[in-house]
Parts: C-alpha cells; sequence; structure tokens
C-alpha cells in the first residue's frame, strides 16, 4: 500500500484547479440508468470511488468511456440488475444504482453496505421510503432485494437527513406514477446538482436545495448531458491546506456559494479570504484562534470537513470543542493527531481541542477517506516528517493531491509500496 513522505514547516504559496465533486458525480453516474442511450458528464473527477462506479455500471451492462474528465455512458442493454459485495463494500455510495435499476428494470438487487469505518450507516431510510411507493422488499444472505412493475407516486418523510437516501428516492420518482413528495429531504447541493441534470433529462421536479421536494413522474427520459460541479469538500481542506502553513493561495473554480459555513468558522479562526472571478483568494496566519464547531447537515458545517478542521484546531491559540452528529465513529483521526503531539481527548461524539505550540511529524495510518486528509494537513504543519500509510482512502475523493501540494511548495512524496 502506498505512503506519502512530507516535510512539513512549508508555506503553501500558488493556485490550485479544484476537481470535480466526488458526491455529485457519483449520482449522476447512477442517473445514466434511468434512460437508455448516450451520456455525456464532463468535469469528472479522477478517483478510485469514480471508477468503482463505472465499473458497477459495466457491470450492469452498460458500455463506459472516460478520458481527460469527460466520461461517455452508454445505457442501451442494461441487463445486469445487481450491485454485488465485493463492490458495495469498498464503496456505500453504490446504493445509488438501486432507485435507477428499480425504475428502469423494475427489479434490483443491492449487496447491503455493510459498516464502514466512520459508522453502521445502514440503509433503511431508502428502503422504507421505497417501500412506501410500492416496492415489494425482501433481504436473503446479506442481499436486499427490491421490486416493483411501477412505483406509485408517495408522500415520503425521512426520519433522519440522508443526502444518498434523497437522491436515491428522487431518481426513482423522476419515472413513478403520479406525485412523490420528500420531506425533510437532504438540501446538499450535490442533490440540487442532481436534481438539475435530471430536470435535464425531462424530469418534473421543483424544491431541491430546500428540505421538501416535489417529483412528478414522467414516462421516460432523455439521456443526460451534463457538467459536475466543482467539489466543496476539495475546496475547503485546500482552504484550511492554507490556513494551518500561513499558506497564501488561489482556489480555482471554487463553489464559494456552498461554503458559507466553512469559510465563516475560517474568518473566526482569522483566515482571510479575497473572493476573486471564479476563485478564492485565502491567507492564512500564523496562530490561527481556537474556534468550535458543530457539524450538522447542509447549509450547516459540513461532516466531510470536521476532521480537516480539527487538524487546524490542534495548533490554534486556545481551545476549541467539535462536536460530531452525524456519524457516530468519525474521530478515527484524533489517535494519529496524538501521535504527532496533538492534545485532543473525546467524550462520545465531542473532541476537546487544546493547541499546542505546534506538531511533530511521525509515522501515522490514514483510516478513512477525511481523516486521512486531515493527517495530510498536520504533516504539512508538523516539524519534521511525516510519514502516512494506506492512502489509497485518499486516492477516493482527492484527484491528484500531491502534485496539487507539490506545485504550491509542499514536500510531499508518494512512496509506492514495498519500496
Ligand atoms: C453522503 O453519505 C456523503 N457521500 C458522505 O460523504 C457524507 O459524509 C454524508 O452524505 C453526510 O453529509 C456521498 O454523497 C457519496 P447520509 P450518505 O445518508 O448519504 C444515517 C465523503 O467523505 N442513515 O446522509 O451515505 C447515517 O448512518 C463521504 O465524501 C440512516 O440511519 O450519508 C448517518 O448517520 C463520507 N439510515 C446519517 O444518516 C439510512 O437509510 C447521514 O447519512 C441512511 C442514513
Amino acid at each position: 500500500m502506498d505512503k506519502f513522505i512530507i516535510e512539513g514547516g512549508k508555506k503553501l504559496k500558488g493556485e490550485v484547479q479544484i476537481s470535480g465533486s466526488k458526491n455529485a458525480a457519483l449520482p449522476l453516474i447512477a442517473a445514466s440508468l434511468l434512460a437508455p442511450g448516450n451520456h455525456v458528464l464532463t468535469n469528472v473527477p479522477n478517483l478510485r470511488d469514480i471508477t468503482t462506479m463505472i465499473s458497477l455500471l459495466k457491470h450492469l451492462g452498460a458500455n463506459c468511456s472516460y478520458d481527460d474528465a469527460t466520461l461517455k455512458i452508454e445505457t442501451d442493454n442494461i441487463r445486469g440488475d445487481d450491485a454485488p459485495y465485493d463492490v458495495v463494500k469498498t464503496m456505500r455510495a453504490s446504493v445509488l444504482v438501486m432507485g435507477p435499476l428499480l425504475s428502469r428494470l423494475n427489479h434490483a438487487r443491492i449487496s447491503l453496505p455493510g459498516g464502514c469505518a466512520i459508522g453502521a450507516r445502514p440503509i433503511d431510510l431508502h428502503l422504507k421510503a421505497l417501500s412506501t411507493m410500492g416496492a415489494d422488499i425482501t433481504l436473503h444472505d446479506g442481499i436486499v432485494e427490491v421490486r416493483a412493475n411501477r412505483l406509485i407516486g408517495s408522500k415520503i418523510f425521512f426520519d433522519k437527513i440522508t443526502v444518498t437516501g434523497t437522491e436515491n428516492i428522487m431518481m426513482a420518482a423522476t419515472l413513478a406514477d403520479g406525485t412523490t413528495v420528500l420531506e425533510n429531504a437532504a438540501r446538499e447541493p450535490e442533490v440540487v446538482d442532481l436534481a438539475a441534470c435530471l430536470i435535464k433529462m425531462g424530469a418534473k421536479i421543483e424544491g431541491a436545495g430546500t428540505d421538501t421536494i416535489m417529483i412528478d413522474g414522467v414516462k421516460e427520459l432523455r439521456p443526460l448531458s451534463y457538467k459536475v460541479m466543482p467539489d466543496r469538500i476539495e475546496a475547503a481542506t485546500f482552504m484550511i491546506a492554507a490556513a494551518i502553513t500561513d499558506g497564501d493561495i488561489t482556489l480555482k473554480d471554487a463553489p464559494i456559494d456552498c461554503l458559507d459555513s466553512v469559510i465563516l468558522r475560517l474568518r473566526e479562526t482569522g483566515v482571510k479570504f479575497e473572493p476573486i472571478v471564479n476563485s478564492i483568494n485565502v491567507r492564512g496566519l500564523e496562530k490561527p484562534m481556537g474556534v468550535n464547531v458543530v457539524t450538522s447537515p447542509y447549509p450547516g458545517f459540513a461532516t466531510d470537513v470536521q476532521a480537516q478542521f480539527m487538524a487546524l484546531m490542534t495548533i490554534a491559540e486556545g481551545a476549541s470543542v467539535i462536536k460530531e452528529t452525524i456519524f457516530e465513529n468519525r474521530f478515527m483521526h484524533v489517535a494519529e493527531l496524538n501521535r504527532m503531539g496533538a492534545n485532543i481527548s473525546i467524550d462520545g461524539g465531542t473532541a476537546v481541542v487544546k493547541g499546542v505550540k505546534g506538531l511533530i511529524g511521525a509515522p501515522v495510518q490514514a483510516t478513512d477517506l477525511r481523516a486521512s486528509a486531515s493527517l495530510v494537513l498536520a504533516a504539512l504543519a508538523a516539524n519534521g516528517t511525516t510519514e502516512i500509510n494506506r492512502i489509497y482512502h485518499l486516492d477516493r475523493g482527492y484527484e491528484g493531491l500531491e502534485k496539487k501540494l507539490k506545485t504550491m511548495g509542499a514536500s510531499i512524496e508518494r512512496v509506492p509500496e514495498g519500496v
């Protein structure tokens, strides 16, 4: 397994291009199953999770070609109706093919995703919604089987706000018989991006971006042709890279209007922002102020930025309290940060971070995507050398991370396994 060797202490300077959003691209790729024909997605990031989703679509009978951020998908002969465990266990977002397959083939078999490092991550809300819409659901040998001749437009209330749950049911409802209303729906920008694409395909959707989304079922949809929105979590990660290295960087094509809560908190630490056309300049400082954070569904502070923000707080002036409310085990980065000299204590879903003078480079272990990003940020600021093992977690969600950081002056090398 590859590892990163990072020499800390370099102030990042220069420009970085923000890539297309992983969490927007994944549901958009699944949406191509809703209609036969030739689909085109542009600004698709080159990530492991995208490769996984493409291989799942090929398994289902689609023809796919990916080149220079453009993904072409031909879905005339979707014959497979299953998402096998060996795919789903590596990427929970595989569950996003369930709604489209059910609408297209009246049948789908999805291996239950099982848990992952950050939590149990069940799909009960997805299944409850499909059952309300008339699907017949059976569970055997870890496989959930859903059948429906035609889904019936229904009123769905999500007991918890679920991003992929909202996306899955919104896609399924586009071809249902009648009107579906999603209440307590996720408001994430990636849900809005998916709705915009589905509307271009001929779907009738109103309210995306609010907590109530209304979908009028249609008979059929056109093939999609759509540009994926920029990745707001990658952008937030680079903003914190500037902050933690006392750097001065410009993020090109950052989706600034989707980052209000992150920018607000970073401003409170003392980070300076200057919006420029289609980009934003971010300037760090020698000693950021400690700031408290509570994660919450959009437009609140994103759980996917919690670990990265915590890395910044480890060297802040004073203490900060970070509360994780979305996932039950999203503090895997804490033990590793403490190995680098941080002073963090955990009590359930709350971490108390006492700022230290500086971090010290050390060998650490990546455990999940955003925890890995947190360790990279800490290593950039640490005094000395840090070795981050198992960086395949990073390759799931950050396109060309070491190249982008190196371009801005970081000392970072990828060491392939066995070297
Ligand atoms: C999406 O995951 C994102 N992934 C996650 O990003 C992100 O952390 C998460 O939303 C929250 O913002 C993609 O969009 C591909 P949820 P998702 O359903 O949809 C519980 C990253 O780092 N829940 O919104 O799987 C669940 O356990 C990834 O890029 C149920 O109980 O998350 C969690 O506690 C990590 N039953 C909460 O709801 C369900 O049926 C929110 O989960 C569904 C969810």
